[in-house]
């Protein structure tokens, strides 16, 4: 039983016009120059996907930040997951905490999406995470463990799931819960996954995603059943992001 791979993934967002490609090229060089003792995955907007994947060559995999969970048909301005694989993409973000608030999508529509990622032979990287209330009311654990219950779909394996822990009021505003915090939501979400998947359950990456960057990145992917990141912001420059990547040279 040997934990999968750590997963370092950048998620761009609305970020990115053509000229960002060659952030891409950067990154693979840096990742072919120096190795990678972690995956590395990008996930661009979907106008970039195409252009990306033709960039990254063997180094750097490219993923999309979210889909449809219909296959096809009259969904003006959606994107379906045959699309996204017929790409190349072999990861979809799904339930990323400002698609939930934004896009009102509910544990169930999230579930959804990653039925219709998983059906075409995709990863769904899967997001929980609790409002800064919702911390402070003393609900984060149960919060996100309700989550993570209810967004994994029922056929879903160990082999095509990830979840990403993200605290909402940690996205993009610097802070950070305390390691103890995090070792406590990431124990948490392994013993549901532990529940659902029985002993494979190691073999599911939770990565954490908030506030993460080059400086802080060695102290909290260090933390026990922390298998990875989800970065915003530091992921837009390829010298940032492998900032981060390197974290995972000094963690055994
Ligand atoms: P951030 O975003 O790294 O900019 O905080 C993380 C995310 O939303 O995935």
């Amino acid at each position: 039983m040997t934990a999968p791979k750590a997963l370092v993934a950048g998620n761009w967002k609305m970020n990115g016009l053509k000229a960002a490609a060659t952030e891409i090229v950067k990154l693979n060089d840096l990742v072919n120059e120096n190795g990678a003792k972690c995956d590395v995955l990008i996930c661009p907007p979907f106008t970039l996907i195409s252009t990306l994947m033709d960039l990254s060559a063997d180094h750097v995999a490219i993923g999309a930040q979210d889909c449809h969970m219909n296959m096809k048909g009259a969904h003006t301005g959606d994107i379906s997951v045959d699309m996204l694989k017929d790409l190349g993409c072999g990861y979809i973000i799904v339930g990323h905490s400002e698609r939930r608030a934004d896009h009102s999508e509910s544990n169930d529509v999230v579930n959804a999406k990653a039925v219709a990622a998983q059906s075409v032979g995709t990863i769904a990287i899967i997001c929980v995470g609790e409002t800064i209330e919702e911390r402070q009311a003393g609900n984060a654990l149960n919060v996100v463990t309700s989550q993570v219950t209810a967004s994994i779909p029922a056929g879903a394996t160990t082999e095509n799931t990830i979840i990403a822990y993200e605290p909402v009021w940690a996205i993009g505003t610097g802070h950070t819960p305390t390691i103890g915090d995090v070792e406590e939501m990431h124990n948490a979400i392994r013993e549901v996954l532990l529940v659902r998947f029985g002993d494979k359950a190691s073999d599911i990456n939770i990565l954490y995603g908030g506030s993460v960057k080059a400086s802080n990145a060695h102290e909290l992917m260090a933390v026990k059943n922390v298998n990875g990141a989800l970065v915003g912001g530091a992921s837009l420059k390829a010298d940032d992001f492998f900032g981060i990547i390197s974290a995972y040279d000094e963690i055994g």
